[in-house]
């Protein structure tokens, strides 16, 4: 399976500079002949109509599960549906600890979307302290954030993103990766993705972890050349897995 490297804009760029990343990424997925896919998550207010290649989709950070209605300051599917979205994060650690999304929350936003077809990137992850009680603590807390979650979904995707690394510059080693990684494909056969602090140089040891699908990146992809560059290697990780060198010319 091709790798998939998506980008979450979190609150960052307006809606001009989303236009001008979401082109030129478009014309580099054309002009390199990359067929891997990619995901771009603007804020809301970006959100738009675009003529894409098929393989790079823009998808939204949140959605209300509702069509429309008196809920100030959400959105539902409609004004989703305006743009043709149909791709939508759900359970990102920054939701649930920032925003105060519960497990019942998501669970009642996951069905509603599942309801409505989307391709669903279900995050979920650990904060530090869960994390130094040890793997089984880790394991448990994780499938916690799984309880009510129907993880046969079709169109469903995986994003594991512990919240120490989110944001942070600070990345879980690759084996802390990978023993996540493994224990979670066993539980769920669904496409997998890493996030959490990931960066250019450090993107091909993640993508080469086994179990690893691709990646979900915030800080580090907000640069549109740097974003290529991740796309780049992506791209090179099927043919070949020659080491890339980080300065390379994508
Ligand atoms: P950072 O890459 O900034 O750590 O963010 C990861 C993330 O939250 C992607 O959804």
């Amino acid at each position: 399976m091709k790798k998939i490297v998506a980008s979450n804009f979190k609150a960052t760029h307006t809606r001009k500079s989303t236009k001008e990343f979401v082109e030129d990424v478009d014309s580099y997925l054309k002009e390199k002949e990359i067929t891997n896919d990619v995901f771009i998550f603007p804020a809301s207010t970006a959100l738009d109509t675009f003529k894409l290649q098929e393989n790079l989709t823009i998808g939204a950070q949140n959605g209300y599960p509702v069509k429309s209605g008196s809920f100030t300051g959400e959105i539902g599917t409609l004004h989703l549906d305006e743009f043709e979205i149909n791709t939508i994060l759900i359970g990102h650690s920054e939701r649930r600890h920032i925003l105060g999304e519960s497990q019942k929350d998501i669970v009642i936003k996951y069905n509603y979307f599942k309801a409505m077809g989307y391709r669903i990137i279900y995050c979920f992850g650990e904060p530090l302290e869960v994390k130094n009680c040890g793997i089984t603590e880790t394991l448990g807390y994780i499938l916690e954030q799984f309880d009510g979650i129907d993880l046969s979904y079709d169109n469903l995707i995986l994003a594991y993103e512990p919240v120490w690394a989110i944001g942070t510059g600070k990345s879980a080693t690759t084996e802390d990766i990978a023993l996540i990684h493994k224990k979670i494909k066993k539980k769920v056969n669904k496409p997998l993705l890493y996030g959490g602090s990931v960066k250019v140089c450090t993107l091909q040891d993640i993508l080469e972890v086994p179990n690893v699908d691709g990646v979900l990146v915030g800080t580090a992809s907000w640069e549109v050349e740097d974003f290529k560059k991740m796309i780049y290697i992506a791209s090179k990780m099927d043919k070949d897995s020659k080491k890339l060198i980080c300065s390379m010319e994508g």
